[in-house]
This record gives C-alpha cells, sequence and structure tokens, in this order.
C-alpha cells in the first residue's frame, strides 16, 4: 500500500488531495451517477468481467455514455490498483452524469465524470462480527419497486439505505435489511441474504440487486451438494431458520445470529455457512475467475 494514493478521474491519475469533482456534477447534485465495486485479494480481482458486465447493465439502463467502454474500464482499474501497490482491496468505479452550466439541464447532454477510487480492502462487519455472527433489523422503509428505481440499478441514491442504516444503528442492531413492496424479505444497503432450513438454502429471486457474491454462493452450493432454491421468502422464513448468512464483495459470507431479536437457533456460524464461505475463500485464493494485478 502506499502513502500517496492516487484516484482515477477522467484518464487522469490524481493524488487523492487533488482528485475532486465539479459542485455542478449531476453525480453530486442529482445522484444521477452508477458504480460498482470489486474486491482483490492476495493480488487477483475476483470476478472482475461479471462486475464489469453489470456496470455496462448500469450504464446502459441509464443512458450514460462514458469514455471508457469494458475494456477501457478493464485497464484503468487494474492500473489503479497497481499505483496504489494495494495487493487486497475494495475497487470502487463511479460513471456520472458530469457537469451542467444550467440549472434546468437536459441530461442527454452532458459529458459523464468517470472515477475509480481503490482503497484498502473492506469487510463488512469487525472480527467480533465475523466470528459470532452479526443482529439484523428489518427496516420499517421497503425496498424501490421495479417500476420506480428497479434494485438492478447499482446507483448511487443510497439515501433511503442511509436511513434503513440509521434506524437499525439507533435500534441497537449491527445492521438493518429490508422487504419488497409485497413484504417478501429484499437486501440489505451492501448484501444479499442467505436462508438455511433443514440442509436446503434459499435466497430471495426478486426485488435485489444481483449480487456477484451472491451468484458465487448459488454455484458453490450445488458444487457441495446442497439444494439452492431462488424464491420468495418472508421474516418467518428467517425468524425460523437454522442459519442465516448474508453475502458479499466486502468479506464472503457475514454469519446471522439475530434478526428482528430473534435468535437464530443453531450454532452460529452454522455448519453449511462455514462451509460454503470455506469453499468461497478457497476458490478466490485459487485463482480461478481471477485477474492478476501485477503480472
Ligand atoms: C444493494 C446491494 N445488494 C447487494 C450487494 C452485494 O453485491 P455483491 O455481492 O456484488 O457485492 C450490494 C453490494 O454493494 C448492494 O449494494
Amino acid at each position: 500500500m502506499t502513502d500517496k494514493p492516487v484516484i482515477y478521474i477522467n484518464g487522469q491519475f490524481k493524488p487523492l488531495s487533488e482528485a475532486n469533482i465539479s459542485v455542478l456534477d449531476q453525480g453530486f447534485l442529482l445522484g444521477d451517477a452508477v458504480f460498482d465495486v470489486v474486491s482483490a485479494w492476495e493480488g487477483s480481482i475476483f470476478k472482475l468481467d461479471d462486475h464489469l458486465d453489470r456496470f455496462e447493465d448500469s450504464i446502459s439502463a441509464t443512458r450514460l455514455t462514458p469514455k471508457l467502454d469494458k475494456y477501457g474500464w478493464r485497464k484503468a482499474i487494474i492500473e489503479t490498483v497497481k499505483r496504489n501497490k494495494l495487493f487486497d482491496a475494495s475497487i470502487r468505479f463511479i460513471a456520472t452524469r458530469g457537469i451542467s452550466n444550467d440549472v434546468i439541464a437536459d441530461p442527454r447532454k452532458n459529458e459523464p465524470t468517470e472515477i475509480i477510487w481503490a482503497s484498502p480492502y473492506i469487510f463488512l462487519a469487525n472480527e467480533t462480527g465475523r466470528e459470532k455472527g452479526i443482529s439484523l433489523m428489518i427496516s420499517h422503509l421497503r425496498g424501490f419497486p421495479p417500476d420506480t428505481l428497479d434494485p438492478r440499478y447499482k446507483c448511487v441514491n443510497r439515501l433511503h439505505f442511509q436511513l434503513a442504516k440509521m434506524e437499525a444503528l439507533d435500534a441497537g442492531y449491527d445492521d438493518v435489511i429490508w422487504l419488497d413492496q409485497n413484504g417478501y424479505v429484499s437486501e440489505g444497503p451492501a448484501s444479499n441474504i442467505f436462508v438455511v432450513k433443514n440442509g436446503e438454502l434459499f435466497t430471495p429471486s426478486e426485488g435485489i440487486l444481483k449480487g456477484i457474491t451472491r451468484q458465487t454462493f448459488v454455484d458453490l452450493a450445488s458444487k457441495g451438494g446442497f439444494t439452492c432454491k431462488q424464491c420468495q421468502i418472508s421474516s418467518f422464513d428467517l425468524y425460523t431458520a437454522d442459519e442465516v448468512f448474508t453475502t458479499s464483495t466486502a468479506g464472503g459470507a457475514l454469519p446471522i445470529r439475530e434478526v428482528g431479536g430473534n435468535k437464530i437457533k443453531g450454532e452460529v456460524p452454522g455448519p453449511i455457512t462455514k462451509k460454503l464461505d470455506s469453499m468461497y475463500w478457497d476458490l478466490r485464493k485459487s485463482g480461478k475467475y481471477g485477474t492478476s494485478i501485477f503480472d
């Protein structure tokens, strides 16, 4: 890790202190921007192309027209991590609608702002949380239905995530999840959720960001010989589960010890959570699906 971090911004690598965007950037003024986060472990970026594909989907659904194409983002991401001398990194890449000098602006005309920020690897929870599990509150706020802002947009409009998170922290919980408009379990601010019951896994199918880690765990479950159903689940399923865990690029599986005041019955982390999480880290360390940074 370098003591002089640099940020990629619009084709240039700038020291962190000089990497500024305009106050007229529509990403800042209107939250008109999309992003993605990928991570590196031991010098290898995991599933970079899957993250880039999801980013491309967010970009095209938002009608943004960045200068960088998929190959350009890929190259610039690797270079940013390299210049920051990071082996274990969380890398956020962002495309905003860019600057407009008009107060009432036509969003179709701007040139996007492009940013890549690599920081040391982030886990969603501290060591105790990762070892013993964290508590989750079910927020009173609901996720966006697909006819407003489809949760598959990985966009920076996260005010309701922040409100839900603060609500949970104030109530003494570690983190938060919410339900969709129909009352089915959706996701949390940075993670998807899995339930284990009688040796089978269940994870919400709709109303969620399609997490790259979620898909990895679905695949690992199948490889490990477990049934994993992608379906609607309700808070009842969380309260009666043998195991609950969340998944994210920031740490793989995170065990849950309590949901909305209901303690998880079994051991935390449960045996299936532990098995799949160790398969996940083995997969990452194997280099399969990895892009080497320093070659
Ligand atoms: C709303 C939301 N759900 C789920 C996830 C998990 O996705 P991934 O596994 O790709 O990190 C994220 C990641 O930040 C997220 O923002």
